[in-house]
């Protein structure tokens, strides 16, 4: 064990994955020398159909994480659905956004709620909860609670209404900072959130240092294919 205590936290397995998988190393010369050329090919993204656009950029810009985005309506409907347009952009101010496309032209139920309520919550998909993820991420209409759908267990933030998925190994409580429509008129709208509360289990902490193993989060290729921590992807068909 290293005496930083990060082997308790499995980064001497992922280090020893990393060394015993990569299939090409740099050379002593440094990288990409003695690296023979590739032969590539280039699209332009305006001349494409939009499928195709969204195939290649979700192709490539793998693994995604997925932010389970929960959310309550006006009238106090909860809400519940996947979104691997997802990132953490900044840790000062503390700020996720996540890309909320357009069900023909109509928002999608989360963005409604969001612009409504100006919070949300952020719960972490694990292997344990992937097929519950799966399930809340099917076209419903509004009034479909996707946490009673999946058999989730809700709990409110501290400081936001929006519900927390209780199983889920962590979870963010956000307030909406920006809004931001890509184009006009709108076809996906980027919402950026402040962190205002983060809940991680106990047991995968070691001070502020989250456990990369124990968390086994999954993360989102494209389609139905899903990666998890240590060991490549697997494959999950969406309901209906
Ligand atoms: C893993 C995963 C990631 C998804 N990411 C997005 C996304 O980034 N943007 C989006 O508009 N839809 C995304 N979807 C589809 C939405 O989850 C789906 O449209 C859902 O019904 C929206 O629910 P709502 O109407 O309750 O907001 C994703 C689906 C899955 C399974």
């Amino acid at each position: 064990m290293s005496p930083d205590g990060r082997a308790a936290l499995g980064f001497e397995t992922l280090g020893d994955l990393r060394t015993a998988e990569l299939d090409h190393r740099p050379s002593r010369d440094g990288y990409g020398v003695n690296m023979p050329p590739t032969d590539t090919t280039t699209f332009v993204p305006s001349e494409l159909e939009g499928v195709d656009r969204y195939k290649l950029l979700t192709g490539l810009i793998v693994p995604r994480p997925i932010g389970w985005i929960g959310t309550l309506a006006p009238d106090g409907r909860q809400n519940l659905a996947p979104f691997s347009f997802f990132a953490v952009v900044a840790g000062t101010p503390p700020t996720v956004l996540f890309s909320p496309g357009r069900r023909t032209g109509t928002p999608k139920d989360t963005l409604s709620n969001v612009l409504a309520s100006r919070e949300f919550t952020v719960s972490v998909v694990d292997e344990r909860l992937a097929e519950a993820m799966n399930l809340t991420s099917g076209e419903y209409p509004p009034d479909i609670d996707e946490f009673e759908l999946a058999n989730l267990t809700p709990r409110p933030g501290d400081v936001v209404a929006a519900p927390l998925v209780s199983e889920a190994p962590a979870g963010l409580e956000c307030r909406v900072t920006h809004v931001v429509e890509l184009t006009d008129p709108p076809t996906n709208t980027v919402v950026f959130g402040e962190v205002v509360r983060i809940h991680v289990r106990s047991d995968l902490l070691d001070g502020t240092r989250i456990d990369p193993v124990g968390l086994k989060a999954v993360g989102r290729m494209s389609g139905s294919s899903y990666t998890r921590m240590a060991d490549g992807y697997f494959e999950m068909d969406r309901p209906g």
